[in-house]
């Protein structure tokens, strides 16, 4: 170890490395948390001050000439020395490699979908067709308040919640079920406060039935993939859900006096 510490090339490498972790670390870590950069600092930064300590190390390094001579010396032995050709062979292949894979990374093309611009609540319709019913959603209330047990509603709502909803929208409700990644949108995260608090239970009814096909023509392509329930569930299990949906995440429907005052943003 000791041997590696006074010598000028393994001081050099070590420099280098303490500096990179320390100007990363710097960086992307304590200027943001303290306040003083408000953007992420382009890596291109980093390689810059890199080179400047580079350029440092070789100033020192052969401002003296013993010294210099000391540093030089592995690099030399392992470009010409009969006893290293083993890890010469080694560099050959590994460093061109290395360069390569970096500048494959940066020039490799990223196929996320850029993010998607648009409102995110789009005004719902006055009216449905449910199976060929005409239902009026302004003003409509969620039926199951007035019927039944609210247990009994409850626990069809996280039957059908568990079946249907589970694989896109999560266990959590988070919207971070385990197909969610694929989609673009994402699946809506119902724990979120700018969800079902803003809504209406008339609104949630009308995209549990219509789904993304039955998002507005204006704002499209929405790429939604959330299915339309209207063929799969009964009505009543939609309102279940919809009262499951409430109840686990603690939130209160948006009322209809409240709907007067704004309408969605
Ligand atoms: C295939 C994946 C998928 C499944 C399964 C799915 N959803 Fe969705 N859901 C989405 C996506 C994606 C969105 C966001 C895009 C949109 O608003 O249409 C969404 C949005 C919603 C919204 C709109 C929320 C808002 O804030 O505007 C509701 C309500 C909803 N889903 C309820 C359900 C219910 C209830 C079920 C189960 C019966 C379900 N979803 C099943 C993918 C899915």
């Amino acid at each position: 170890m000791k041997r590696y510490l006074s010598h000028p090339f393994w001081q050099g490498a070590i420099v280098i490395v303490v500096s990179y972790v320390a100007f990363e670390w710097v960086i992307g870590y304590v200027l943001p948390v303290i306040g003083v950069a408000s953007a992420p600092v382009p890596s291109s930064v980093i390689l810059q001050y890199m080179l400047t300590v580079l350029v440092g190390i070789v100033l020192y390094m052969s401002a003296d000439e013993a010294r210099w001579k000391s540093f030089k010396k592995p690099i030399h032995e392992t470009m010409v020395a009969r006893d290293r050709k083993t890890l010469r062979g080694i560099l050959m292949v590994a460093l061109p490699v290395l360069i390569g894979w970096l500048a494959y990374q940066n020039v490799r093309p990223s196929y996320a979908a850029p993010a998607t611009l648009r409102s995110v609540h789009p005004a719902p319709p006055n009216q449905l067709t449910f199976r060929g019913e005409t239902i009026e959603l302004t003003g409509l209330e969620n039926p199951l308040h007035e019927e039944g047990s609210i247990e009994e509603h409850l626990a069809v709502g996280k039957r059908i919640y568990v079946r249907n909803c589970v694989p896109c929208h999560g266990d959590l409700l988070d919207g971070q079920g385990h197909y969610a990644p694929a989609f673009n949108p994402v699946p809506a995260d119902f724990t979120s406060s700018g969800n079902l608090p803003q809504l209406t239970e008339s609104y949630v009814f009308w995209r549990i039935v219509k789904g993304g096909p039955g998002l507005p023509r204006e704002g499209t392509p929405w790429d939604s993939a959330m299915p339309a329930w209207e063929t799969i569930l009964e009505q009543d299990e939609i309102w279940a859900t919809i009262l499951y949906l409430y109840d686990q995440t603690g939130f209160t429907p948006r009322t209809w006096e409240e709907e007067g005052e704004g309408g969605h943003e």
